[in-house]
């Protein structure tokens, strides 16, 4: 249990979550259900944080909400201090309900409307540009006073190729040149505040690539800075820091990265006077919520066939990580754990779509109907990233803290799925 984390133990054969056994969590609750653990979001925020800032006093830590959009999660992250990464306008809204102050949120969407545009810009929040020409598009809705462009550094990482989010394949961000022409264009509007970021991929585990990558923004920034006179408020190096999933990954060692980054960061203010003294700003999302949280799902039946196949209520719809990028998810017997892993058994959940496999030629323990199964670090891209597909209910939520269970998201009934439909007359 270790390597998973210290809020996770086994009692007597039960997975317990801050020593809140799952078996019981599943009676009461009922599955499928996010079980998360406060402390560890807390102790994975301060991990985190406090790497960055002893090395630089300028740092600032804005959590991404979409890894996790729960107001309770969002809620814990604020009050440890963190700001608010946004994708849209509606993560702006959750943002803004949840206490943070405008200039607390930066927005980085890509491909904006111009309704999104104008939300944002109303909302008063740091804007970051995914194209130079949607510039023009943001000033007809009025002038910010601070604005931020996205680069792509021309390089990415992420272990898997759909978590790439830089270099020539990916959708995101501008190279230098566009950059260039969009930073001289927001000075002739007037605009004397700017910030600069990337977000080149996600769940990197090589300490090496966050210096490298850090250092080629910043190349990009100082010529930039030189070229145009600018002195930058932020500089920006995005999310990505990864989490281990599967046996034999090693935790990313945080404080050397911090270290790093802040050193190539340092070198190039050093080197160039006209850059000011830019805040280092990061914005993760998995690593401060990703292995705070188990899925709790209760198997539904075996089938033997084939292959075996041990099926159960959550599925595609619940967790679609595995499906979308064959992520690999741990998966225990989380009420009676420690058994032998005597067969190789395909997870699946109930949706009639056959990527509908949560894990594949797994080896697990037997396991018949009744039995929990527990998909570890579900707090990333979990939730946020479910559906319900096959007119599946969405899960409930539940948050671990003091000693105590308590429900932070209620699962849906069968009539929340009829939200705002409309039928017409001649259909009645
Ligand atoms: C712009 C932006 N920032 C931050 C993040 C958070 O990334 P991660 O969860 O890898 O830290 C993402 C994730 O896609 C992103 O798109």
């Amino acid at each position: 249990m270790e390597s998973v984390g210290d809020h996770l133990s086994d009692s007597n054969g039960v997975l317990c979550i801050d020593g809140i056994s799952c078996s019981e969590i599943a009676l009461r609750f009922g599955t499928p259900v996010f079980v998360t653990s406060e402390r560890r979001i807390r102790d994975s925020y301060r991990r985190i944080y406090d790497a960055f800032a002893t090395n630089r006093k300028k740092f600032r830590l804005h959590y991404a909400l979409k890894a996790n959009n729960n107001l309770s999660i969002i809620r814990i992250l604020r009050s440890e201090g963190a700001g608010a990464d946004c994708s849209g306008p509606a993560e702006i809204f959750l943002a803004r309900l949840s206490g943070f102050s405008p200039e607390e949120i930066l927005y980085s969407g890509n491909y904006n409307s111009d309704s999104e545009l104008e939300y944002a810009l109303r909302s008063g929040c740091i804007i970051n540009l995914d194209d130079a020409t949607i510039l023009d598009r943001l000033l007809a809705h009025g002038d910010p006073s601070i604005i931020s462009f996205r680069i792509n550094p021309g390089v990415g990482k992420g272990k898997y190729e759909g978590i790439v989010t830089a270099g020539p394949d990916a959708k995101f961000g501008m190279r230098e040149q566009e950059a260039l022409s969009a930073y001289r264009h927001a000075m002739k509007a007037g605009i004397r505040r700017f910030g600069m970021h990337m977000m080149t991929g996600s769940n990197v585990l090589d300490a090496e690539y966050f210096p490298i990558v850090s250092e080629k923004l910043m190349g990009i920034a100082s010529r930039i800075s030189t070229e145009l006179g600018i002195e930058f408020e932020f500089i920006d190096i995005g999310g990505g820091f990864g989490v281990p999933y599967q046996p034999g990954e090693e935790a990313l060692p945080i404080e050397e990265v911090a270290k790093s980054v802040v050193g190539v960061f340092e070198t190039a203010l050093s080197g160039n006077s006209r850059m000011g003294d830019p805040t280092l700003v990061v914005e993760p999302g998995r690593y401060l919520v990703c292995d705070s949280t188990v899925l709790l799902s209760t198997v539904t039946h075996v089938k033997r066939s084939y292959k075996t196949f041990i099926g159960c209520d959550a599925g595609m719809n619940t967790l679609l990580r595995p499906a979308l990028y064959g992520a690999y998810h741990e998966v225990l017997l989380a009420n009676r754990l420690g058994m032998k892993r005597n067969m190789v058994a395909n997870i699946t959940g109930q949706i009639c779509e056959n990527s509908d496999m949560m894990a594949k030629d797994r080896n697990m323990p037997e396991a018949s109907p009744g039995d929990i199964l527990a998909f570890l670090n579900a707090g990333a891209y979990g939730f946020s990233m479910s559906s319900r597909y096959n007119t599946r209910p969405m899960a409930s939520e539940v948050l671990i803290s003091g000693g105590k269970a308590e429900v932070i998201r209620e699962r849906e009934d069968f009539t929340d799925m009829l939200q705002r439909q409309r039928v017409p007359a001649h259909l009645l």
